[in-house]
């Protein structure tokens, strides 16, 4: 299979209710993975783009989390209806969305 140019990890964490962490699952992660998945399928970008379901993250107050490589970035708080624009600016243009990067106090 061809090496992908993006590697798209969506938080898939779940935990049960009242858990203290909370996690991305409960804040909607499930359908978010699936919206990724359907954009990358209607693109038709498999042999570009990679995406892949993961375990916690880290910042799963502000969930749903999605990391990118090889850059590394990390979006929080993502909404199905940021998926085409991930996908039009930062998978297939080059340039993260930075309104959804996560804050630098996040790797404090
Ligand atoms: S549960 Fe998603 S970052 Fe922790």
């Amino acid at each position: 299979m061809p090496k992908p140019a993006k590697h798209v990890f969506v938080c898939s964490q779940n935990r049960p209710p009242g858990h203290p962490r909370g996690s991305c699952v409960a804040r909607g992660g499930s359908d978010l993975l699936q919206a990724f998945w359907m954009e990358l399928q209607k693109r038709n970008l498999f042999d570009q783009v990679a995406v892949t379901y993961s375990g916690c993250i880290g910042p799963c107050d502000i969930g749903p989390n999605v990391l990118v490589y090889p850059e590394g970035i990390l979006y929080v708080g993502v909404v199905k209806a940021d998926v085409e624009e991930i996908f039009d600016r930062h998978l297939i243009g080059g340039e993260p969305v930075s309104r959804l990067v996560a804050p630098p106090e996040v790797w404090g």
